[in-house]
């Protein structure tokens, strides 16, 4: 036992539906194994979400942002439910968070698991750096002319150099970690402005950190992802293709509920965000059937960032663990399952 204990701010925003569920298994975890590594997290609690604004009308207070920015990590759950109108918490709320605390690298592993049935070729083990604060989730465009039949609505995709750059940095420094292969992934051939900037900018960084750079364009990176993963390590690309693409690669390596992501400000000037890719899923919430996987490895992303790579692995081993005897049925049951497999 280490005689200096290390201690992390955590602010938990377990949020809608599934997601306490989830986080709750994820933090126990994140306790146990902090016991055996020799750091305790002082864990927070955020209330916002879908019952928060109902009740105050709160989405995102200036203020609460400003609590939040204290922290070391976000650790989130999920966030949307049927009773609010589409986008009020995922505009306000989720990519508010991005933008503000300037998330600007969502990473998004995709591994082939022990035990998990994969949709497609069996050699993929890939991240994806997925652009967070630019492109076209920016929310320029408007409406003019509403209710007329000259109606016109735009969505303009944001791309500025220093975006784009340090993204592509971030993914090439990665990629410098793992095999040294990076793939740029865009749709050139026919958003030539954006797609000219990625392509330079991916360029000149490929050249002066000496990696091999690939390129495919994104409606061919969806078809290799599924006939040959292989070739993919990090790829890297902007925020709408980096959506679509982890959820390709999601169902690909067992389904959303065992996809992890990490929303990372890599500068480190204020905290990363944490969260299961899958979303509050109203439908099953309260059953005990939610899959807490995807929460536990965005835990383990989490732990990672903040210092502690064994206690990391130690998560994602046991999820690991836990697939190759065939998972388990329910939360309690996962959760059950994990803690043994993450002795205190
Ligand atoms: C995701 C989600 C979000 C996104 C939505 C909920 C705004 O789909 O994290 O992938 O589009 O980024
Ligand atoms: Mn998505």
């Amino acid at each position: 036992m280490e005689g200096h204990v290390r201690t992390y701010a955590v602010t938990h925003l377990p949020g809608d539906g599934i997601g306490p569920e989830v986080t709750g298994v994820a933090r126990d975890l994140v306790d146990r194994a902090g016991k055996r590594h020799g750091f305790t997290v002082d864990w927070r609690h955020s209330p916002l979400g879908s019952e928060h604004y109902l009740h105050t009308g709160e989405v995102l207070s200036d203020e609460t942002l400003n609590d939040l920015r204290t922290a070391d990590a976000i650790f989130l759950g999920a966030v949307g439910s049927p009773s609010v109108p589409p986008g009020v918490l995922e505009r306000g709320l989720l990519l508010r968070l991005r933008f503000e605390l300037d998330l600007y690298v969502n990473l998004r592993p995709a591994k082939q698991r022990p035990g998990v049935e994969t949709a497609g070729a069996d050699n993929l083990d890939f991240v994806v750096v997925r652009e967070n604060t630019e492109g076209l989730y920016a929310g320029a465009g408007g409406i003019a002319h509403q209710g007329t039949s000259f109606e016109v609505a735009t969505e303009e995709s944001l791309n500025t150099r220093a975006g784009v750059e340090r993204c592509i940095r971030y993914a090439a420094s990665l990629a410098k970690k793992r095999t040294g292969k990076l793939t740029l992934v865009h749709k050139t051939n026919v958003l030539g402005n954006a797609g000219s900037l990625w392509k330079r900018v991916a360029d000149e960084v490929a050249a002066e950190q000496g990696l091999q750079l690939d390129y495919a364009h994104v409606d061919a990176a969806c078809l290799y992802m599924v006939s040959d993963p292989g070739r993919f390590d990090v790829i890297v690309t902007d925020n709408l293709f980096g959506d679509i693409l982890t959820d390709l690669s999601a169902a690909l390596t067992g389904g959303l509920g065992l996809s992890a992501s990490g929303n990372l400000n890599p500068d480190k000037t204020g905290p990363s965000m944490f969260e299961p890719v899958h979303g509050s899923a109203p439908d099953i919430a309260g059953t005990g059937q939610a899959n807490p996987a995807g929460a536990v490895l965005s835990a383990s992303l989490m732990l990672d960032h903040l210092g502690e790579p064994r206690a990391a692995a130690e998560l994602e081993s046991a999820v690991d663990a836990v697939l190759a005897r065939g998972g388990a049925a329910t939360t309690q049951a996962w959760a059950d399952a994990l803690s043994a497999e993450v002795a205190s």
